[in-house]
């Protein structure tokens, strides 16, 4: 989603805005620009396609000035081309936008009445012209802003430049975020915490309907009735956290090796290692549930299916897990003894939001499994469950994943414990298996050369099937989305026992088929599933364990071996497998892996 920056600055602006837009490229773009005022004159640079086209544009013309906005754009309305890439400038008004303004037809048709003339296909324009007729009204710059954020319909978070203003931004929320923050004799407004890390951690978030003007010294913040509001300053640990890809070719590669590290602080935040005990912030009483509702979206709605398996068996507690953008327009039927658990990396997604507050409304307790614990979400939720992973940059998620699925693991074994499910002992032994997981997760990243081979060949496949059963179910789903968000190879999952249903029907040799099967509960049936579809010429991929190894249909084409383990833990530990076979996949194909084209790592539009 788009990325915004805006510096009052007192240092050489285009450097600070672009450095401050790449580390904004994790939430993905296709377009890019800056603007600033010089010699009383609002002028930007703008360019279609990678930062780096845009440092060209900038090399080649420089922008003098210290203080200016910033943009990443995610095409909604418009080409990815430079005359739709913002910042849009109308007379004295330069804006950046990240959102839909939803009634842009109608305020443009009612603009292009009074003789306005637009240059560009985006919703975004309408802001710029707005502002500017409020201007030319003879309205001062703050109250022709809030007279145009009045007047807009939609999702929005905007920065502004008003020429002739020169130490002056205006910045405003509504849906997604908007961060402030706070300099030595410089301020700046930005769309997260981690685009405000090299100039300074001190932040406040606006709310909803919040709006401000920054300048040298100051935030002035009000809220939607157009009051002074006051909002928490915090200090960011994170935010000027060094994003480094290290050795690593991409975000993703570093990401999915980060993850043994990654789920041992998760680990270590939800038991007691002195006691090998559950120990889940929060003061849930798990008793007391009747059910807990799951909500969230691609990879996050997969985390939450992995914790209903879990759950449900090991703590007997019914689970419903949706995609947030269904169930919030479905009025599902709701009661106020289930516990709402909304899953997010970014903690920023429109439909998982949405559902949330749903959820709220109907007088539920809501519990947000969190990456960015500093997020809307993470604000607004009862209680939060941070996962504890550090910032994941890769848009295709893997370490968030694991650390979701992890901290769903500890939930389902306190939740276990606390309705007398299972004893003390019997957590105990759950809890050490759980501390387990690290190790094994890296013993099975180590199965990178073998899915490295493996790649090569599913690289020149057309279609690819992914079947699991159990846990290894969603899974399986997971691998899907994987494969298809950066290689851009159709895939779909299934649940094993579907197969007869429909999918086998395109087995055939061209079709690799991964099976993810340990030797578990499960495995004679997914084994004769794979003896099914061999029967049928399909090319098995076989990821499995030693035992399942061992006791697997002859005919496999390729086996991959992960490490033995507990059942409780087999979703972590089989995840590398397939997240680097999509990953080499792509890297085989010589797709953009850390950016796949269209996707957004932050969905605050719906
Ligand atoms: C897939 C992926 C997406 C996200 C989804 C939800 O690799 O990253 O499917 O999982 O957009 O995002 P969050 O978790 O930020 O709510």
């Amino acid at each position: 989603m788009c990325g915004i920056i805006g510096i009052v600055g007192t240092k050489p602006v285009a450097e600070r805005l672009i450095e401050s837009l790449k580390r904004l490229e994790y939430r993905g773009y296709d377009s890019a620009g800056i603007a600033a005022q010089v010699d009383g004159k609002l002028v930007r640079r703008r360019a279609p396609g990678k930062l780096r086209e845009l440092e060209a544009v900038v090399a080649a013309d420089p922008l003098i000035a210290e203080t200016g906005i910033g943009h990443t754009r995610w095409a909604t309305h418009g080409a990815p081309t430079e005359r739709n890439a913002h910042p849009h400038i109308a007379g004295r008004v330069a804006v950046v936008h990240n959102g839909i303004i939803e009634n842009f037809a109608e305020l443009k048709a009612e603009l292009i009445a009074k003789g306005r003339v637009f240059s560009s296909d985006t919703d975004t324009e309408v802001v710029a012209h707005l502002i500017d007729e409020a201007l030319n009204d003879g309205l001062d710059p703050q109250a022709a802003f809030k007279a145009t954020l009045d007047k807009l319909r939609g999702a929005y978070a905007l920065a502004v430049l008003v020429g002739g203003e020169r130490e002056v931004i205006m910045g405003a929320r509504n849906g997604p975020p908007l961060a402030v923050g706070y300099g030595d004799g410089e301020m700046f407004i930005g769309s997260d915490g981690l685009a405000l890390g090299p100039f300074t951690n001190r932040v406040a978030y606006l709310e909803d309907g919040d709006y401000v003007i920054i300048d040298h010294n100051s935030a002035k913040i009000f809220d939607e009735a157009g009051l002074p509001a006051e909002r928490p300053i915090k200090t960011l640990a994170a935010a000027s956290a060094v994003m480094e890809k290290g050795n690593y070719r991409h975000f993703m590669e570093k990401e999915i090796h980060d993850q043994p590290e990654g789920c041992q602080r998760t680990i270590a935040a939800y038991v007691d290692t002195l006691s090998d005990r559950t120990a889940v912030p929060g003061g849930i009483d798990f008793a007391k549930l009747e059910r807990i509702q799951i909500v969230g979206c691609g990879t996050a709605y997969i985390a939450g299916l992995i914790g209903k398996y879990l759950i449900e068996q090991l703590a007997d507690l019914p689970v419903d897990v949706e995609i947030a953008s269904e169930f919030r327009y479905r009025e599902p039927a709701l009661n106020s003894a289930t516990l709402a658990i909304a899953m997010s990396q970014s903690g920023e997604t429109a439909d998982t939001l949405a559902a949330l507050r749903y959820c709220q409304a109907k007088g539920m307790r809501s519990a947000g499994v969190l990456n960015t614990v500093e997020s809307t979400i993470g604000r607004e939720v009862d209680v939060v469950w941070p996962i504890h992973c550090g910032p994941e940059i890769g848009v295709a998620s893997t370490k968030a994943f694991t650390a979701q699925v992890a901290v769903l693991t500890a939930v389902a074994v306190a939740a276990a414990h606390a309705r007398g499910k299972i004893d003390g002992d019997e957590e105990k032994r759950l809890v050490r298996v759980l501390l387990e997981a690290p190790r094994l997760m890296a013993e099975s990243i180590k199965l990178e050369e073998a899915v490295k081979a493996v790649a090569v060949e599913v690289a020149k496949a057309r279609d690819v099937l992914y079947l699991g059963r159990g846990p290894m179910y969603p899974l399986a789903l997971e691998g899907a989305l994987k494969l298809k968000e950066i290689s851009y190879i159709h895939a779909e999952g299934y649940a094993a026992g579907e197969l007869k249903h429909g999918p086998i029907a395109l087995v055939d040799e061209q079709t690799p088929i991964v099976i993810l099967a340990p030797f578990d509960s499960y495995f004679e049936k997914s084994a004769s599933n794979m003896s099914e579809v061999m029967a049928r010429g399909g090319q098995v991929v076989f990821i499995t364990d030693p035992d399942g190894e061992r006791h697997a249909p002859a005919g496999a084409r390729v086996v991959v071996t992960a490490p033995r383990c507990d059942p409780l833990i087999a979703p972590l530990v089989m995840s590398a497998p397939i997240q680097l076979l999509a990953y080499y996949v792509a890297v085989q194909k010589g797709a953009d892996v850390d950016q796949p084209r269209n996707l957004a790592k932050s969905v605050t539009v719906e």
